[in-house]
């Protein structure tokens, strides 16, 4: 298919003109202007050709062929870019998508939500403690996270900042995919530590024994072992900062198509997802996969909307729908969403993200979600698509690789006063590793009941 010709990339003056949700004040025109120019001399993070192979991945989880995993932090900071943080979450993606792909038998498409996820849209402009107001905390793309009037500055030198952050963390994500770590035959390594004494860990070892005998039944047939050396691994963010998304977009060489080339797939907030407003115009210029995050409030006329401004061509795996309802409402606000997309014959995926609609705050003032609550979110999902007929086609959560304690329940009972033991987040809470492996064990469950196969339990 032809797409229909793409107009040209609007000027970042006209951008601005259409009005953007969630922009930070820079207070100095000319340190922005330096910081925009320098980003729009780097070289890109990712390639063109490498955002059209995830968007045919996402086509075949929009046609109900594959399930997308797309995790990370709420938040990445710049000092959490070291070696151990990156390898911990790729190796905890690593291993949910061993889950699910060996229960349910459907291929798993792998997404980090890192190397760019570090601005943060806010429910409040200010924040205020014992008595001092000072602006919010934007992410480490804006502003610093320390409570002082100072560090509360948005900076534009950070967006530079952002640039090689992702491009130091994509480095070794490239490095962990293509160069052994993510080997199949890997299974058992990346069950280190505190979690192998798990029972969810001791759970895991058991699917690592069985992928090991399907790895040697396939190679005594004949199969390439090199088959299992890498795994495909993209990167994913939500497009924010106006700024920094247009000082990325380029055109494509090999199709003189413009990608934003600051990750594979960037989506669109639940809070800047207005059809008029600036952050739908600018990715309606894109070729890149995109998502839009969809909350209780969106009607079927506006999700179908979204879709014609940023799909006018229907093109599969082009749009994700990230719905994120909560879990008291999803049974009640995606059915009709659902059937009257899908009546309108539009083509997207449909993937829950089960965090976002399930957050609250306890009375010591730490913001939590429960697991039972993150779980129950993703069983209505997947309940209201197997009523619909149509493909419950990913989940996207916040999670962590390490043991930090900041959603409450799980299989090891963590408690609201177990919070203040390791809460680490920069903004949401995420599930610790443990969880995060619970949640893809109880997902391959529902995903097994979703697929016409027969496999036995893992
Ligand atoms: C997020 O993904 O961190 C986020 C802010 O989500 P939403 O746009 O769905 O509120
Ligand atoms: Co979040």
């Amino acid at each position: 298919m032809t797409p229909t010709p793409v107009p040209p990339v609007p000027t970042l003056h006209s951008l601005r003109a259409l009005g953007a949700a969630q922009q930070p004040r820079w207070p100095d025109p000319d340190a922005l202007e330096a910081a925009v120019a320098k980003l729009r001399s780097v070289p890109p993070l990712v390639f063109a050709g490498e955002c059209d192979d995830l968007k045919g991945k996402l086509a075949a989880v929009a046609r109900g062929e594959a399930f997308l995993l797309q995790g990370g932090d709420c938040a990445e900071t710049f000092e959490g870019v070291t070696a151990d943080n990156v390898r911990n979450k790729l190796r905890v993606l690593l291993q949910m998508a061993v889950v699910l792909t060996y229960a349910a038998s459907v291929p798993v498409v792998k997404l980090g939500r890192l190397a760019g996820q570090y601005a943060k849209p806010r429910s409040s402009e200010d924040e205020t403690r014992d008595g001092v107001t000072l602006p919010a905390y934007r992410g480490d793309a804006v502003n610093g996270f320390d409570f002082t009037a100072a560090s509360r500055i948005p900076d534009p030198q950070r967006l530079v900042e952002v640039y090689h952050c992702s491009a130091a963390t994509l480095n070794l994500v490239r490095a962990f995919v293509t160069g052994g770590y993510a080997d199949l035959r890997q299974v058992h390594t990346w069950n280190t530590d505190f979690v192998r004494d798990s029972p969810v860990g001791r759970r895991y070892e058991k699917v690592g024994k069985e992928i090991d005998r399907a790895l040697t039944f396939m190679q005594a047939i004949g199969a390439d072992p090199d088959e299992f050396h890498r795994v495909d691994f993209h990167s994913s963010h939500e497009a924010l900062i106006l700024e920094y998304e247009h000082a990325l977009t380029r055109i494509d060489s090999r199709t003189q198509q413009p990608y934003d080339v600051s990750g594979h797939f960037v989506w669109i907030g639940e809070r800047t997802r207005q059809l008029d407003g600036a952050h739908v115009e600018l990715l309606s210029h894109i070729r890149n996969p995109i998502g839009v995050k969809l909350g209780p409030s969106t009607s079927p006329d506006d999700a179908i909307a979204l879709a014609a401004r940023l799909n006018p061509d229907n093109e599969p795996g082009r749009l994700t729908f990230i719905t994120r309802m909560g879990a008291g409402r999803i049974r009640d606000r995606l059915p009709e969403l659902v059937e009257k997309v899908t009546a309108a014959g539009v083509s997207v995926g449909w993937v829950c993200d089960p965090m976002h609609g399930n957050t609250f705050e306890t009375a010591s003032g730490y913001k939590t979600r429960r697991f039972d609550d993150v779980i129950a979110e993703v069983q209505g999902f997947f309940d209201v698509h197997r009523m619909l007929g149509t493909w419950p086609g990913g989940v996207h959560v916040e999670l962590t690789g390490d043991d930090v304690t900041e959603c409450v329940g799980g299989g090891e009972a963590l408690l609201e006063g177990d919070l203040g033991n390791r809460y680490e987040s920069a903004c949401d809470p995420r599930l610790n590793r443990v969880q995060s492996l619970e949640l893809a064990f109880l997902v391959a469950e529902m995903l097994r009941e979703a697929t016409p196969t027969n496999i036995p339990d893992a």
